[in-house]
């Protein structure tokens, strides 16, 4: 009877650990690392706020809801980010911050080649009945029937248009979209970043060289696995595309369909936090800063902040380049060395510095001025605060949006990242 009992109890505990419930969660590595879900993701959500704010104020006046096709959607990671979009500024009473609320959403249909990510998508979602995946190729056009109606937002997300290898492919799809579109729609294109600080080794002037990388998807494994499992890491062959290149393949794709396909914005993603800083698989000098900054948003877990420090190693040939690069990588290690200053000099009895902070000259971009100003409130706000690890819980996860701040507003949407994403208009209103 005894042992029948701990029989049952043990079973209990298998079936936690089958359900996946009992696994090791942590944001320093894999696909849904910290950086993914508070910059990545982020950082696309408050791009796409304005225009999807627009667009269901369109659909919303027309008494319709919104339709949405993703185009190469994975297992639908795209509509958690989609639904994550958030009113901006909410107050801090408001409850309702989510723009894109079920009852605006009309229909959500993912499409993609791979069968097991399409199989995972519905068990995930088959309680939705908007909810709608198909299996099939983008690189084939558009794929939608005939008497389907238009969607009012087109989707791709994390560098998916670098699967077409071919930019013809995309003019196609593109140019089938606006075609298709009866009143107004939005386009996002998401590439893999041609000039990348991850891969200087295939920056080129001539845009006719090294079109498609091999990407090996080697990220997914920490250092030591990751050498051991070499021979059978995945590799992707993805198009490289700088904005030059995205404009001219938009521009071919409106000449096509004899539709205007208005840019809105490009903006580029993981500046020094791409998933290959961490790998250095295509620049012996990347250092690991996506860790780095994995870590300073994880809880309960001090980060040493020269490890955030970036040292830029310039290319010749791509002047243009290192001067950006290194414009960004001197505000950005001034921030971090600023905040290391401000944890040296707080003093935590007497609740305030104990030394005479530095002046911040004036002559800094604004955006820089505003994070140092903002990390001085943050460690005199809260050093003092002692419960609850002020410095790893708070202090620390603060920096980390200070520096996410910092690159977005001095990131110029240029394909200087690893990912490089366009808002597009169709308006045939
Ligand atoms: C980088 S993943 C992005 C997945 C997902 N959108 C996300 O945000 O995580 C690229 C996706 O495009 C899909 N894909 C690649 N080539 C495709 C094609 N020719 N037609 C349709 N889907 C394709 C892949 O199967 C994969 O799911």
């Amino acid at each position: 009877m005894v042992e029948g009992i701990k029989d049952q109890q043990m079973e209990v505990y298998s079936e936690a650990v089958k359900s996946g419930l009992y696994a090791k969660k942590t944001g320093l590595v894999g696909k849904y690392d910290n950086v993914r879900r508070y910059w990545e993701d982020e950082i696309t959500r408050q791009f796409l706020r304005p225009y999807l704010q627009n667009l269901l104020h369109r659909s919303q006046s027309q008494m319709q809801r919104l339709r949405i096709l993703d185009l190469g959607c994975g297992s639908a990671d795209g509509y958690e980010l989609l639904a994550g979009v958030r009113h901006r500024d909410p107050s801090l009473q408001e409850v309702e911050v989510d723009l894109l609320t079920p009852d605006v959403l009309g229909i959500y249909k993912g499409f993609d080649l791979n069968k097991d990510l399409i199989l995972q998508a519905r068990e995930l979602y088959s309680h939705n009945p908007k909810m709608v995946f198909e299996q099939g190729d983008f690189t084939h056009g558009l794929p939608v029937s005939k008497n389907e109606s238009p969607y009012d937002l087109y989707f791709a997300s994390y560098g998916t248009c670098s699967h077409h290898n071919r930019d013809q492919t995309l003019v196609r799809l593109l140019a089938d979209i606006a075609g298709r579109v009866e009143k107004h729609c939005l386009i996002i294109c998401d590439w893999i970043g041609r000039y990348s600080y991850e891969w200087p080794s295939l920056w080129v002037n001539d845009f006719s060289k090294e079109r498609n990388m091999d990407y090996v998807v080697s990220y997914i494994y920490e250092k030591e696995e990751r050498e051991q499992r070499r021979g059978e890491l995945q590799h992707l062959s993805l198009r490289l595309v700088s904005r030059k290149e995205a404009e001219t393949i938009v521009t071919e794709a409106s000449e096509k369909a004899g539709v205007e396909i208005k840019p809105l914005v490009y903006f580029d993603r993981s500046v020094f936090t791409g998933r290959h800083m961490d790998t250095a698989e295509y620049n012996p000098h990347a250092q690991p800063i996506r860790l780095a900054v994995n870590s300073l948003h994880e809880v309960n877990m001090r980060t040493d902040l020269t490890h955030l420090l970036v040292d830029y190693v310039p290319k010749r040939g791509f002047e243009f380049l290192n001067d950006y690069f290194e414009h960004l990588q001197m505000c950005w290690n001034t921030l971090i060395q600023y905040v290391g200053e401000l944890l040296q000099r707080y003093d935590e009895k007497q609740q305030r510095f104990s030394v005479e902070l530095p002046v911040i000259p004036g002559s800094y971009p604004p955006a820089l001025r505003d994070m140092m100003e903002r990390m001085r409130q943050v460690v005199e706000g809260i050093g003092w605060l002692g419960i609850g690890l002020p410095r790893e819980n708070i202090i620390e996860p603060q920096l980390g949006y200070a520096l996410r701040h910092l690159i977005t507003n001095l990131q110029q949407g240029q394909g200087c990242a690893h990912g490089l994403v366009g808002i597009f208009e169709v308006d045939k209103t």
